[in-house]
């Protein structure tokens, strides 16, 4: 079986230096290794002094990269599907249009292009491990949780099936005040659709994938990365190691960095604290910037020497449904949230928990839809949520 493993941190903290570290140790130990770039701005070529373009390129031994042009994956295998959805905007009323544009217009739409690439490689079944370097938190974020969210619109949208689609398209602009897409496309979308759902599934297959975050010692990244741990749990992610990158070495011996240090040690502390429950690795602050193999393997040397850093290294159960005596539990892991952020709604078959601006619809599973929400508590970092009742009697 393969392996994936997706690098994610603010700007700037050495998410490309980090996964090109991690892809030269893995090709060294003879592991067929891909990395694999979706930021728009690629800097793969730069860390490994070699033109990478949209096909993979051969780095190493057993190693090679490839920066994916997200707008190039969907105009050449869905372009019929985004001008689909563009040309219903304009057609549906206000509530349409806001999902609509959501969906368009959300950035990240383009990204998701990119993780259908990765399923896509990933199934060739030709790399042992396909190592993700991201763009910045906040694109990651969207990117991530992007499959799930697009899966339900199109459900919620596209719920009775292409036959019926075909019959209702002449009179869907009256009945739905939406233009429906042509044949092609609407082909195209449930294609996509069942590609969405695989591809969900393989993100979340904790035997395969999970979420490595990069760090370093200070106060906005450090809050960041909380927030995104946060985030990537909420989603249902496998995060399974933080590095703390360009930590200042102690033997530096310069009266301009004691303070810097004292004040890197206590987010290193908070850090640890914090992420107690997973691997944490440390790389030093290097006295030139990293660039090429052998820059790449000072850092493997120095701070990736453990030998299971390729295996999923914690596999965090996230979501639990549990019978209680009077009807069931849901526990979602969501660590550092704050109870003031939260809301929680139940919207026909979902539960739709917020925090924040990040929202997830949970879909309730069948056996639960006959009770409904009766409390929700928030307790170290758990969001407990209880179901009871039958139908009809606590559903008012
Ligand atoms: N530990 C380190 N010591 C010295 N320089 C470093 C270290 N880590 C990263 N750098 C340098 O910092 C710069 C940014 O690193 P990198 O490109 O890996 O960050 P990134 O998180 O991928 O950035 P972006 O968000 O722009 O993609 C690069 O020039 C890199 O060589
Ligand atoms: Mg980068």
């Amino acid at each position: 079986m393969g392996r994936i493993i997706i690098f994610t941190g603010k700007g700037g903290v050495g998410k490309t230096t980090i996964s090109a570290a991690h892809a030269v140790k893995a090709a060294k130990e003879g592991k067929k290794t891909l990395i694999v770039s979706t930021d728009m701005a690629h800097n793969l070529s730069d860390i490994f002094m070699k033109e990478i373009k949209e096909e993979p390129v051969r780095i190493l031994s057993n190693l090679w990269a490839l920066e994916i042009d997200s707008n190039y994956e969907m105009t050449k295998h869905y372009g019929n599907i985004a001008e689909a959805f563009k040309k219903m905007i304009p057609h549906g009323s206000e509530e349409d249009q806001e999902v609509l544009e959501d969906m368009v217009v959300f950035p990240g739409i383009e990204e998701l292009f990119s993780l259908l690439k990765i399923k896509e490689l990933y199934d060739e079944k030709i790399y042992d491990l396909i190592i993700v370097d991201c763009a910045p938190t906040g694109e990651t974020l969207s990117l991530l949780k992007f499959p799930e969210l697009f899966s339900w619109y199109m459900e919620k949208l596209f719920p009775i099936g292409k036959v019926a689609m075909k019959i209702l398209r002449p009179v869907s602009k009256l009945a739905f005040k939406l233009e429906m897409p042509d044949g092609k496309a609407l082909n195209d979308i449930e294609k996509l659709y069942v590609k969405l759902g695989k591809l969900q599934s393989l993100l979340k297959d904790r035997e395969v994938c999970s979420v490595r975050l990069v760090t370093i010692p200070e106060k906005m990244v450090v809050e960041e990365s909380k927030r995104s741990y946060m985030y990537l749990n909420l989603y249902n992610f496998n995060v399974d190691g933080v590095y703390i990158n360009r930590i200042i070495p102690e033997e530096i011996d310069n009266s301009f960095f004691d303070q810097w240090k004292q004040i890197q040690k206590s987010y290193l502390d908070e850090i640890n604290a914090t992420f107690s429950n997973i691997p944490i690795y440390k790389i030093k602050w290097y006295e030139v910037d990293i660039n090429g193999i052998h820059a790449l393997e000072r850092i493997m040397r120095d701070s990736l020497e453990d030998i299971n850093i390729f295996k999923v290294l914690k596999t965090t159960v996230n979501e639990t449904f549990e019978k209680t005596e009077k009807g069931y539990r849901l526990d979602i892991y969501v660590p550092f949230a704050d109870k003031k952020d939260f809301d929680l709604f139940e919207s026909g078959t979902d539960i739709i928990v917020k925090i924040g601006n990040f929202k997830r619809n949970i879909p309730i599973p069948h056996i639960i839809k006959k009770y409904s929400i009766a409390s929700a508590k928030l307790n170290n970092g758990v969001l407990s949520i209880d179901f009871e009742g039958e139908e009809g009697v606590c559903n008012e």
